[in-house]
């Protein structure tokens, strides 16, 4: 499985911290280079220093992929990789109609715009040598309408069929992309999404570890599938509802969400 990694120059994003920070250790130890976006630079410039002890050369490329400029810097700095981790994004919990919409707006430029933008930028190039690897990070809501985290589900759900429909175009050219689901992760995104809104006050239920969910991602994408659901519980569930009607489920997710 990790010799499909090695001598590979892979880009992360969002690399600064948890499943992204666990894909770039977990791509070092199988052999491959690295290229590390986010906005902390320190904890860019730590994790790059941890991953060249295993003997890879790792670049920290401090970038707000939120700026189209930056995206366009970021590719003309790096020129060609052979794998492309769209794993930045965050969550804001809240209802739209009270929502601050610059938060809202760059939620969507992270996880919708920058995603498909970074693919558009890197994949002429890989489809041309005949060979790459995409993991878009999507999740389990991108199967399940979430209120008072509606924006956010719904970008999920846009990565998802977005992943699937690429892998379909780019295959025939060599290039695989994948879609990972996580479910509840234990990483700082909860305190990124609760912000200073109305959030949920309890952490994640039944998290699993970012270096588990790390691994069954990068498993999938060196086994060229197009989508994996990350543990057995979240993939029961993901095949659950395609049984269910979506405006019950979403009815269900706003109750419960509001006793919390
Ligand atoms: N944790 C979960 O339960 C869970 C479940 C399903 C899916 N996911 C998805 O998994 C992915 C990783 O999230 P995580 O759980 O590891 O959360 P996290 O610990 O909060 O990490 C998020 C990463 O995204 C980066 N990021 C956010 N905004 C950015 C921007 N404007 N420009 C560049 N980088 C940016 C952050 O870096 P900086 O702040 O340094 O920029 C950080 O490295 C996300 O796409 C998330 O939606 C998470």
């Amino acid at each position: 499985m990790a010799e499909i990694f090695r001598g590979r120059t892979a880009l992360v994003t969002g690399a600064s911290a948890g499943i992204g920070a666990a894909m770039a250790r977990d791509l070092a130890r199988r052999g491959a280079d690295l290229v590390l976006v986010a906005r902390r630079a320190e904890r860019l410039e730590a994790l790059a220093a941890e991953c060249r002890a295993l003997g890879v050369r790792a670049e920290p490329v401090p970038a707000d992929l939120a700026d189209p400029a930056a995206r366009e810097a970021l590719a003309a700095r790096i020129g060609t990789v052979d794998l492309l981790v769209n794993n930045a994004g965050f969550g804001a919990y809240g209802a739209l109609d009270g929502t601050d919409w610059a938060r809202a707006e760059r939620l969507l430029a992270v996880n919708v715009v920058a995603l498909t933008h970074l693919t558009r930028l890197l994949t002429p190039a890989m489809a041309a040598r005949g060979f790459g690897r995409v993991l878009h990070v999507a999740s389990v809501v991108g199967f399940l309408p979430v209120p008072l985290f509606a924006t956010y589900a719904a970008s999920k759900a846009y990565v998802v069929s977005l992943g699937i429909a690429l892998d379909a175009e780019l295959a025939p050219r060599g290039v695989r992309v994948t879609v990972l689901c996580p479910g509840a992760t234990a990483t700082e995104f909860f305190d990124v999404a609760r912000g200073e809104g109305d959030a949920p006050s309890a952490g994640p239920v039944g998290a699993m570890s970012a270096e588990a969910v790390a691994r069954i991602g990068l498993d999938a994408m060196a086994r060229g599938r197009p989508m994996v659901v990350a543990g057995g519980t979240n993939a029961a569930m993901v095949f659950a509802l395609r049984f269910a009607p979506r405006a019950l489920t979403a009815r269900l997710a706003m109750r419960t969400l509001r006793r919390r």
